[in-house]
């Protein structure tokens, strides 16, 4: 048999919203010790989508870049995966793929498993890529993190997109075999089709997670996975950065390992620094710590990361990735700090107020303000429809 193709992710290129709304000001507002979101969780600032804005424009403008630098030939396929869904029939990827421009034969689904979707889509894309070596898939990730007001879930809110070109011989990161997997049905994050806002059991989701951790390791290893010592840094899912932390103990307890703060960091360390002033992005924020491992820190050549994706309810995977030589000429850290420096900081007032946005739902025409500075924006609601245009 021919001797399978390296594949994984050739590019990456991450957005986020118009807006920030710093965790100084949620605190000084809902009168929390602002320690508790800066240390206790790791936050510093979460993006809030202006009212034009949403899962797709935050998508196409990830997915823009990525366009521009390769081209169109080789994607043959479009995977959206996303928890904050805009329609339930149609896949939020068809208007990215207007948006950009692509090709008609072009494959397009939208995926959801809460924040593993990402992960799903990277994965079939990568069996698409072994099975047609030519071909290229776009994976996106896009997802708006919303909790009601006042619960403990809402300083973890934020939005962001991350869009990943998968195929053979990948630029930034060659993806391994094997990958572990979990899947438990436990209620510890959902949002039924009637809410705008999750519902969560905040500390049993956490303990959710920590035990899908151990069930993939575990699962990872028996299929003769690399031992611990041969992972450089890993990523994490990071519904709020210390996740990463707690998780990264958890993991070196249960293999029997001594847990210092030094490790710690220096495993996770790298890869908190967008996701801390985003908030969570759910099937992106992975990915995004990913971003910020690949962009901040020093030479990862040849080093593996070990990847753990977990989306409540739950799956997770656990996989390796080792970062490619030459991968530096192909990141994109201006881009990523541009994104999260451009952002307008708005006060609690106006935060509530966007939180409290909602198009009518009776079938209307109903322009959106003209907000956002991003090149995509929703331009409101006609005849039960979302229309989206190039700003
Ligand atoms: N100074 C410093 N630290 C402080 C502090 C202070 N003044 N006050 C509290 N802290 C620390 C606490 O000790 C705690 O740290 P440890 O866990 O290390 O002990 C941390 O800050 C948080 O404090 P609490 O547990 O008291 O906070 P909380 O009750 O408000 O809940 C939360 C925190 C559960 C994360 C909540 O924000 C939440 O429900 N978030 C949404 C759910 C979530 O993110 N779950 C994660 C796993 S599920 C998943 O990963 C999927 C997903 O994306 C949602």
């Amino acid at each position: 048999m021919a001797e399978r193709p390296a594949v994984g992710i050739h590019d990456l290129s991450a957005a986020t919203a118009h807006h920030v709304l710093t965790h100084e000001t949620l605190a000084a507002s809902n009168g929390a010790d602002v320690a508790k979101y800066h240390r206790g969780i790791g936050l510093r600032a979460m993006s809030v989508p202006a009212p034009d804005e949403d899962i797709v424009t935050m998508a196409a403008a990830a997915a823009a870049p990525v366009v521009a630098r390769h081209g169109t030939d080789r994607i043959r396929t479009i995977v959206f995966a996303t928890e904050s869904s805009v329609d339930q029939a149609k896949a939020a990827g068809i208007h990215v793929h207007s948006l950009l421009g692509l090709p008609s034969a072009t494959r397009v689904v939208e995926l959801k498993q809460a924040c593993y979707g990402g992960t799903a889509g990277l994965q079939f894309a990568i069996g698409l890529v072994h099975r047609d070596p030519s071909q290229q898939v776009l994976v996106i990730a896009s997802d708006v993190s919303k909790y009601a007001l006042g619960e403990p879930g809402e300083a973890t809110q934020g939005a962001a997109a991350v869009a990943m070109l998968v195929g053979a011989d990948p630029a930034l990161v060659r993806v391994e075999d094997p990958s572990g997997m979990y899947t438990a049905d436990v209620m510890d994050f959902w949002r039924p089709n009637y809410r705008t806002t999750a519902l969560v059991d905040g500390h049993e989701s956490i303990s959710a997670y920590l035990q899908a951790l151990e069930g993939s390791w575990k699962d990872y290893t028996e299929r003769g996975g690399r031992t611990l010592d041969e992972f450089g840094a890993f990523c994490y899912h990071q519904p709020f950065p210390r996740m990463a932390d707690k998780a990264h103990r958890h993991l070196l307890n249960y293999c029997g390992r001594d847990v210092d703060d030094a490790l710690v960091a220096g495993a996770v360390g790298r890869t908190t620094a967008y996701n801390a002033e985003i908030g969570n992005s759910y099937t992106a924020s992975m990915y995004l710590g990913l971003a910020a491992l690949l962009d901040t820190a020093d030479d990862l050549t040849g080093r593996t990361v070990g990847f753990l994706s977990y989306g409540s309810g739950s799956v997770a995977e656990f996989f390796a990735g080792t970062v490619v030589p030459g991968y530096r000429a192909h990141t994109r850290p201006d881009q990523h700090r541009a994104a999260i420096d451009r952002r307008q900081e708005i006060d609690y007032a106006t935060y509530r107020e966007l939180h409290e946005h909602a198009f009518p739902v009776d079938g209307g025409d109903y322009p959106a303000p003209a907000v956002t500075t991003g090149p995509y924006r929703l331009a409101g609601l006609s005849g039960h429809k979302r229309v989206y245009e190039p700003r």
